[in-house]
């Protein structure tokens, strides 16, 4: 048994530290320094060499991998096409957002297809649950149901019946190991319990869905330190007032990372949205000063999107600078941009950036989109004409080709839009859709010279 040490440990990014601090030196975040014991794991051998472990050639054969499909189609899309039997799934995302929603949802549609589930919740009682599945309309499907939060418990619990396929844990930060004296939710207590929950499941060909909260500060751990420990990471986002819900892969080895799946929260429980790229544009979306429509990807789909910006003047000498759904740093570039290769002076005016809808977009082919926004919003005049706008834009001011320019334009086209702004160099759908090509910011100002329409 390796010794126990005192070690001080970052909630937020796992580092640990000899001494207290104020900040951690890792990740620079303040307050997420807690104390924790740091006990030997039981399984650490004290041998002095290792087992002869067989080398085996590259080519041989691998074994495919089989997929079990959740009939939850947005959420099969994300996985890369079903669950993969005996893989380790972590589901984060914001506390209140609907992660238990979406797994109590997936291991009934499992059940009721046959497969073997069990749902252990460490934060609801047997009570909570049952009457979140008759809300749900799902008190029927045949899933064993256990409150519990003691790792060992659990695994001898689910020895003890019929092999389960899929097994959600909800969440892993109210789950503990007896060896490790630290609360619930520290690092320590997150990562063992993690360790000893998948590592039991790999050896019993189990599916693990891990439910992980993030948190904005401190005290319980964030589902970062577990992102390795499993085989894929999905991510739930939205924004609270919004009934849109965002499940990202973050991580996938067994599909392709950031696609998307998109759902609606009802008052029935999670409904798929099986075609949202018209989902994020509002009604009035290209019509208004300020507002321009992104023709956007989320992975392999493409997703329309509305940009709204508002400049104001201001006397105050910092003014301010509110992005919601996009990179900060990325609006503070095109602002610099903007101004030294535009001639549009922001400094004294504050900026407001939304993404309609509630969406974060990632993607520096919104660049364009975002630009055109912000001179639209401060000459106060609409776009002449609806179109939808996509392109990265260079230090230089210069627009960069991005991908997938088929996929963006024929979704612009199906959605009704015949005009698009684009970087030079995009090939011609069809002659009835009108591209306009950009080389650089600054032939945007053609757009918003008086009785100046899209050529
Ligand atoms: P929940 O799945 O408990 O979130 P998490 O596990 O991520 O903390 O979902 C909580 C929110 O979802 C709650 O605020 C209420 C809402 N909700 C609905 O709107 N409809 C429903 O059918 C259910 C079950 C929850
Ligand atoms: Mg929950």
């Amino acid at each position: 048994m390796a010794k126990s040490t005192t070690l001080f440990v970052c909630q937020e990014c796992g580092t640990s530290h000899k001494k207290w601090s104020g900040q951690c030196s890792g990740c620079n975040a303040w307050d997420t320094i807690v104390e924790e014991q740091s006990a030997g794991f039981s399984s650490l051998s004290m041998k002095k060499t290792g087992n002869k472990i067989e080398f085996v050639p590259l080519s041989g054969e691998a074994k495919q991998v089989e997929r079990n499909s959740t009939s939850i189609n947005e959420l099969d899309r994300v996985l890369g096409g079903g669950l993969v039997g005996g893989s380790a799934i972590l589901i984060g995302g914001d506390p209140g957002i609907g992660k238990s929603t979406l797994v109590l949802q997936t291991v009934s549609s499992l059940a009721f297809s046959g497969m073997k589930t069990a749902y252990v919740s460490g934060e609801e009682s047997i009570e909570q649950v049952r009457l979140r599945a008759k809300r749900l309309g799902l008190n029927n499907a045949p899933v064993n149901l256990m409150s519990a939060t003691n790792v060992k418990d659990i695994i001898t619990s689910i020895n003890s019946i019929d092999k389960p396929d899929v097994v959600v844990i909800d969440s892993i930060q109210t789950m503990f190991v007896e060896e490790i004296s630290s609360a619930p939710g520290t690092v320590s207590q997150v990562r063992s319990s993690a360790h000893e929950l998948i590592s039991f499941a790999k050896k019993k060909n189990i599916t693990m869905l891990i439910v992980g909260h993030v948190t904005k500060e401190g005290q319980i751990a964030g589902p970062k330190v577990l992102e390795h420990m499993v085989d894929t990471v999905l991510y739930f986002e939205g924004e609270r007032g919004h009934q849109f819900r965002i499940l990202r892969a973050i991580k996938n080895r067994f599909g392709a990372a950031n696609e998307i799946g998109v759902f609606e929260m009802r008052e029935k429980g999670l409904a798929e949205v099986p075609n949202p790229s018209a989902l994020f544009l509002s009604s009035i979306g290209g019509k208004v000063s300020g507002s321009t429509i992104f023709a956007g990807m989320e992975g392999t789909r493409p997703v329309l999107l509305e940009i709204q910006a508002l400049v104001a003047s201001t006397p105050v000498p910092t003014p301010r600078r509110a992005v919601v759904g996009w990179d900060s740093n990325r609006l503070a570039m095109i602002i610099a941009v903007l101004q030294t290769r535009y001639g549009l002076f922001l400094a004294d005016k504050e900026v407001y950036l939304n993404v309609a809808g509630g969406l974060k977009i990632n993607e520096p082919a919104a660049d364009l989109a975002v630009a055109t926004a912000l001179i639209s919003s401060s000459v106060n005049m609409p776009l002449p004409q609806e179109c939808v706008i996509y392109g990265e834009l260079g230090l230089s001011g210069e627009v960069r080709m991005v991908g997938q320019n088929d996929i963006r334009l024929k979704e612009s086209q199906k959605l009704g839009f015949s005009s698009a702004i684009v970087p030079a160099g995009v090939k011609k759908q069809n002659n009835s859709f009108i591209l306009q090509e950009i080389r650089h910011i600054r032939e945007l100002a053609n757009l918003f010279k008086k009785e100046q329409q899209i050529a």
